[in-house]
């Protein structure tokens, strides 16, 4: 590493996104996209704000902060959007976390370690169970103080449905976990929650130890405007304003926050595509099961799946042989699984056919 790089630079442990290989035409299951377009009036809404691109955009996100109040049935001032959900997290992490233990599941969204070792907090790993669920009575600060005595609590890191087994943690078991730790921030990442389930900002006005962020990227097919947003508590969205006042006050662009303006309030679009997407999980997991794989039960865009004669290092290179991507992970527990995210009928329909072949071949 160069002789140039700051202490910051140094201790950082970068992230590493899905593959993006750009020597042939691939069918990308591989990073969660949504394989349909944005509703047409995003578009449209962009097009409106080009000439003011002279100008800097707001930096409280105003209109934007507004219509996600409206949406979620909360109030502005519980409101904080950001550059894409990565970022929000990181605001998240830097205004509740730096330096302080936080509490997350062994098996997850690996950005929050990257996030962990940037801000100095100590990463306490809780084991996913046997299945791979979350068992919300492992989350309870009380339960580790004892074995962590100089620590400091900052709280814990949820996603739910998790990634990647895209499992979905009921309602109620959330509110146990906020309930029980009032003295951490309980951050809850959301960003698959509009694939089929209920998400946990309805509570927010009963726990201020409670952080909801989601994105535009999954279910409103904006992963290439990069909207994320949090709801919480006026105290906590407060912090978050102060961190990012410290290092960007304009992070939102002007597009991004009138496309996404126009992305939320195209409901019937909305519903239609990621009801498109939830069925296709559900036919494509009913596929997989028939032809001898073992699925989590996914709520999220994404199925995770195994095979138990089958490697699942075999199937992801032929697979990526054959131009279809997924995601491999070497983790152990989790290394015979591919994770796939759901595209188009018609990718899936490949994606299946392929598979089948392998299956065929693999008992030749
Ligand atoms: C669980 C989870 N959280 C957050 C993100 C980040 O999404 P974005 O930064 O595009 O909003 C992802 C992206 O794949 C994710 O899987």
């Amino acid at each position: 590493m160069s002789k140039f790089y700051s202490k910051l630079a140094l201790k950082a442990f970068p992230y590493t996104p899905g593959e993006q290989p750009t020597d042939k035409k691939y069918i990308k299951l591989n990073s969660n996209e949504n394989p349909y377009p944005p509703s047409p009036t995003v578009s449209k809404a962009i097009q409106e704000e080009i000439h003011k691109l002279n100008l800097y955009s707001d930096p409280e996100a105003t209109v934007l902060v507004k219509a996600l109040a409206d949406y979620h049935h909360v109030k502005e001032d519980n409101v904080f959007a950001g550059n894409g959900s990565d970022e929000v997290l990181a605001f998240a992490f830097a205004a509740f976390f730096a330096g302080k233990a936080i509490l997350c599941p062994d098996i997850t969204y690996n950005f929050y370690f990257t996030f962990a070792k940037y801000y100095e907090s100590e990463f306490i790993e809780v084991p996913l169970q046997d299945d791979l669920s979350v068992n919300p009575a492992d989350y309870n600060w009380e339960r580790f103080k004892k074995l962590h005595p100089r620590s400091q609590f900052g709280g814990i890191v949820l996603p739910n449905p998790n990634a990647p087994s895209g499992i979905y943690l009921q309602l109620s078991e959330i509110e146990k976990i906020v309930q029980a730790n009032p003295d951490g921030v309980v951050l809850i990442d959301e960003a698959y929650i509009d694939f089929g389930e209920e998400s946990a900002a309805s509570l927010i006005d009963q726990y201020d130890n409670l952080l909801i962020v989601q994105t535009f990227s999954k279910s409103r097919s904006l992963a290439g405007l990069r909207i994320g947003f949090a709801i919480g508590n006026a105290e906590l969205i407060k912090g978050m304003k102060r961190i990012k006042d410290s290092y960007n006050s304009f992070t939102v662009d002007r597009l991004a926050m009138y496309g996404a303006v126009a992305a939320l309030k195209d409901e019937d679009y909305f519903v239609e595509m990621k009801n498109r997407i939830t069925a296709t999980r559900e036919t494509v997991t009913k596929k997989l099961q028939k032809a001898g794989f073992t699925l989590t039960n996914s709520k999220g865009s994404f199925i995770f799946m195994t095979h138990k004669d089958i490697p699942a290092t075999y199937l992801y290179e032929q697979l990526k042989k054959e131009g279809v991507l997924v995601r491999h992970y070497k983790q152990p527990r989790i290394n015979n699984y591919l994770r796939v995210s759901i595209g188009s009928d018609e990718e899936m329909n490949i994606f299946c056919d392929i598979i089948d072949r392998l299956i065929t071949e693999t008992k030749v």
